[in-house]
């Protein structure tokens, strides 16, 4: 489904990702771990092809979808065509806006009206608390509900592809708990997700599969069982 080769990345001067190269296949929940500044944000935000400034500059390498090259599709397209949806870091949703609100701003680009409806009552489903506050000022909600909210906005672009960037930052470890039980619902109902974190705990225990980045590169990569008995992973992230 996804698939980026030997991609090489730049703010200005400095290069980010030195030549990462990672897949996600259709079905999987993928991690991809890393400590502050290895460059998960960027990855991310390649694949997204965020406009300037917040965009890194691709120097080399590619980002396949499907077998369409995303350097060749409009930044908006990756979202409205190939159903790429992205829950920032920050969550970044509209705190003046209802929780409904926001969730109906993130359908503008669908045509496919009776999926809409359909989808609305999921997201309210796995979200019950949303569905209570559906009506309220979403900065009203707590940390937790807007992480939730800005999930349930990535479904309801139409996504089938979910990139969520630290969803667990923070956050109690219950309501971690709680988001992370709802993405794997979300995927086992068809929905594939690749997830950034630097809490390894809880994003070995749900993903099939992980990667881990040092310094813009892809320093080890495995079965989510293989990462959580490596030494290596151990030691420096799960105490
Ligand atoms: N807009 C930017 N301009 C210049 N350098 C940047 C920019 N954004 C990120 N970087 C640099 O790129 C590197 C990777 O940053 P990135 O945000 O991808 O890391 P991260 O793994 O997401 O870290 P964190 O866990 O702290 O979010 C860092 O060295 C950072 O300073
Ligand atoms: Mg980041």
């Amino acid at each position: 489904m996804l698939k980026i080769e030997n991609l090489h990345v730049r703010y200005g001067n400095i290069e980010a990702l030195h030549g990462i190269s990672l897949y996600v296949k259709k079905g999987e929940i993928v991690t991809l771990l890393g400590a502050n500044g290895a460059g998960k944000s960027t990855t991310l935000m390649s694949i997204m092809r965020l406009p300037p400034p917040e965009a890194p500059l691709i120097t080399q390498g590619s980002i396949t979808y499907n077998g369409v090259n995303l350097s060749d599709v409009p930044p908006h397209d990756v979202v409205a065509k190939h159903g790429i949806g992205l829950v920032p870091e920050g969550r970044r949703i509209f705190g003046n806006l209802t929780v409904f609100e926001n969730l109906k701003l993130a359908t503008y680009a669908r045509k496919d009206m009776d999926q809409i409806h359909y989808d609305y009552e999921r997201v309210f489903s796995l979200f019950p608390r949303l569905a209570d506050r559906r009506n309220q000022r979403s900065d009203t909600l707590s940390g937790g509900e807007q992480q939730m909210l800005a999930m349930g906005r990535a479904f309801m672009c139409g996504a089938d592809f979910i990139l969520l960037d630290e969803p667990s930052m923070g956050l109690a470890p219950l309501l971690m708990q709680e988001l992370f039980r709802v993405l794997k619902q979300l995927n086992e109902t068809g929905t594939t997700i690749f997830v950034v974190e630097q809490n390894a705990h809880i994003a070995l225990k749900y993903a099939h599969r992980a990667y881990l980045m040092e310094s813009g590169r892809i320093v080890m990569e495995g079965s989510a069982k293989e990462l959580s008995e490596t030494p290596e992973i151990r030691k420096a992230y799960l105490g």
